[in-house]
């Protein structure tokens, strides 16, 4: 644990360092109005390592760095639209404030007890690492990461839609089963779900394209009454980063739409139209959790959609570095004991549900990490995309957005009643 902890923090870094080895105009310019610059995520993953480890998550703790410095930091004093007009540290020294708090880090590391704040810290800078992946999506400009790294072929699976037997599940996880769940994860605890058919895999982007050429975002019928007034105001028409032309634009290259790949850039909104269009609905999260973890032969839930054993490459796409969710039928070794398949990684998936605490919730230590969001305002996705770290993604993990978001890299699948 210790020692996995330790290479978890070394890979995250290498993970922050590549995705900022750009040009200090890069590092400090704003990209989008959605985004603050990457030169303050850059720091920020230091200052909350300082805050969370090295302080204890204790306020009256001196900072490594001087108070009115490590302020500009607070992710809630600050909101991205206002970081490019803070006194940021500069690129070269937010590298060596955040080495010099790593340090110190992992001198701690060596005789901690209680290892939760190093893997919440681990999840919190893989995170943000995604995050910074969005900023370089939508920034305007030559290319700076490549083209990204290969993943396997499409295989041609029935794009069907799986039956999920009612019946109890354990929904959720503990701290013993999952020592790095976060705070809205936990506890396990049983419920019983109805009858339901998921789709076997994502809705890939020439489904979308049919939905397009269907006029389905013409087509009052589809949309809610939030969603349309949201697609009129907007002018949505397509996809984020879509062209007219049958392009897309992706990390600075424009390349033609791959058929067979996961849809992605949508908001909720869509997510839900799209659904009402073919004739479907969005899964709650707990349906989805169930499709994902559970085993109903062994009558226990799995840590995995495959069994217990960690992510690899033939597995689920993660990480980031593919830069691009692969195609559907890619991880035939992925699939849940259901057979539901690319649950993990690839696309953030939308879920019909808002974000609300399971029964028995208790905050971490961490407490503002969830509580602030639980009511009607945010929808769930479940899953994690191929920009997230495999140390911060599980069947339980929980994550939330706005239903208007589509800078990140969600997609979704579909579910049908019984
Ligand atoms: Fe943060």
């Amino acid at each position: 644990m210790r020692e996995d902890i330790a290479v978890d923090l070394e890979a995250a870094r290498t993970r922050t360092l590549t995705l900022t080895d750009i040009d200090e105009i890069d590092l400090t310019s704003q990209h989008h109005p959605l985004m603050g610059p990457l030169v303050w995520d850059l720091a920020h993953v230091g200052q909350q390592e300082d805050f969370w480890v090295l302080r204890g998550g204790d306020p009256r703790r001196d900072a490594v760095l001087p108070a009115e410095v490590d302020q500009l930091y607070d992710a809630f004093l600050h909101p991205r639209a206002e970081r490019p007009t803070l006194p940021l540290l500069n690129a070269r020294e937010s590298r060596a404030f955040i080495a010099g708090v790593r340090g110190r880090v992992f001198e701690r590391l060596e005789r901690a007890e209680d290892l939760f704040p190093f893997s919440m810290i681990v999840q919190h800078e893989q995170q943000h690492d995604e995050t910074m992946l969005a900023t370089h999506q939508l920034r305007d400009g030559v290319p700076l990461l490549g083209r990204g790294a290969a993943l396997p072929p499409p295989r041609d699976v029935a794009r069907d839609a799986v039956l999920i037997p009612g019946g109890e599940f354990v929904l959720g996880v503990d701290a013993d089963a999952e020592p790095a769940s976060l705070d809205n994860e936990r506890p396990a605890h049983v419920v019983d779900v109805p009858s339901f058919r998921l789709a076997r895999l994502p809705v890939t982007n020439a489904e979308w394209q049919a939905f397009i050429d269907d006029a389905g975002y013409d087509t009052r019928t589809w949309w809610s009454d939030a969603g349309w007034s949201h697609r009129v105001d907007s002018g949505l028409d397509a996809p984020m980063f879509w062209a007219k032309d049958g392009s897309r634009r992706r990390f600075g290259y424009d390349e033609d739409i791959p058929a067979d790949e996961p849809v992605q850039h949508i908001c909720f909104y869509e997510a839900e139209a799209y659904a009402a269009w073919a004739g479907a609905r969005l899964p709650t999260e707990v349906e989805w959790e169930k499709a994902c973890a559970w085993d109903p032969a062994a009558g226990r839930r799995r840590r995995w959609p495959w069994g217990d054993e960690p992510p690899t490459s033939d597995r689920a796409n993660l990480g980031g570095d593919a830069l691009r969710p692969a195609p559907v039928g890619a991880y035939p070794a992925g699939a849940s004991a259901y057979g539901v398949e690319q649950l993990i990684g690839d696309v953030w998936e939308w879920t019909a549900s808002t974000l609300s605490p399971w029964p028995g919730f208790t905050p971490m230590l961490y407490a503002t990490y969830s509580e602030p969001f639980f009511g009607p305002d945010y929808r769930v996705l479940r899953g994690g995309s191929w920009a997230v770290g495999a140390t911060s993604i599980r069947p339980s993990f929980r994550n939330w957005d706005y239903p208007i978001r589509r800078q990140i890299f969600s997609g979704l699948r579909l579910a049908w009643d019984v």
